[in-house]
């Protein structure tokens, strides 16, 4: 048994085990997820799924300064409960110019991925207020301070430079109009902002909402607070998916 008495050299050499156990980990490693990096069908393009408006990503980034994800997650998996509760589970599309994506595994709060149009923005003012006045029972801290923050878009064509860095395709002309989409978005008569071009927007933004979303003439960080809310999980159309229990995990 020549074979197994060669064996016995890695067996009685506990060093020698450990290295030969990590080649072959490694290896199996090395065949699983390499390929992922190159193929192109690692995640599916999906219809209607396209970067942030520079208002969302604004919006996108208060909620990670504030760390929202400490308590809520934003990704559905494909399980009958969470499916029931939450809506069709979530693609890998969807999060695909999430930098950083916001998956999560916490869920002090419920999953957020498809919390857009689920409320009236009324109803988001009055929660990030105050939770409590909303639910009672919630333990979801304050975020009144938001209202009073008014914010211009100053560096949000840095932040969209950053994104294309890390492959988010904004084109010179989406950075050029940064700021004017910003403001029309969240002041589409032009309130405060001279120049609103609202249909400007839409155009560069299919299917983003446009609208004063906190009520305030001035554009606040709460309008872009609401307006990544009210936009999370609308982007691709699910009407036509009929899910079956079969789709589910169980
Ligand atoms: C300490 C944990 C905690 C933090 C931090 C937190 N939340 Fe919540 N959130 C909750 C809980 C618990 C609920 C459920 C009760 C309620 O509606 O208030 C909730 C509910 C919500 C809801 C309603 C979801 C639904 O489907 O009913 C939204 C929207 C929301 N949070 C947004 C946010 C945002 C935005 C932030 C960051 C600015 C944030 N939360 C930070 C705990 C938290």
């Amino acid at each position: 048994m020549a074979i197994l008495d060669k064996h016995a050299v890695l067996e009685k050499n506990a060093t020698l085990l450990l290295v030969a156990s990590l080649l072959v980990v490694s290896v199996g490693g090395i065949v699983e997820i390499a390929p992922l990096f190159y193929l192109e069908n690692t995640i599916e393009d999906v219809e209607g799924v396209r970067p942030y408006s520079p208002l969302e990503l604004e919006g996108r980034n208060i909620y990670v300064r504030e760390g929202c994800y400490v308590c809520h997650s934003q990704m559905i998996r494909p399980m009958r409960d969470e499916v029931e509760r939450y809506g069709h589970y979530s693609l890998a599309a969807e999060s695909k110019y999430d930098h950083p994506f916001q998956w999560g595994s916490k869920r002090t709060g419920p999953d957020l991925a498809r919390v857009g149009g689920r409320y009236s923005d009324e109803w988001h003012v009055d929660h990030m207020v105050n939770p409590q006045a909303v639910v009672p029972e919630s333990v979801m801290p304050k975020y009144a301070f938001l209202l009073d923050r008014p914010i211009d878009g100053e560096y949000i064509a840095d932040v969209m430079e950053t994104n294309r860095f890390v492959g988010v395709p904004y084109s010179d002309e989406d950075i050029e109009m940064a700021v004017a989409d910003f403001m029309s978005q969240a002041d589409p008569f032009g309130d405060v902002y001279e120049n609103a071009d609202p249909d400007a927007v839409v155009e560069r933004y299919p299917g983003a909402q446009v609208r004063n979303f906190d009520g305030q003439p001035e554009v606040t960080e709460m309008d872009a607070l609401i307006a990544y809310m009210q936009m999370l999980g609308t982007l691709v159309d699910f009407s036509e998916f009929e899910q079956t229990p079969d789709d589910w995990i169980r």
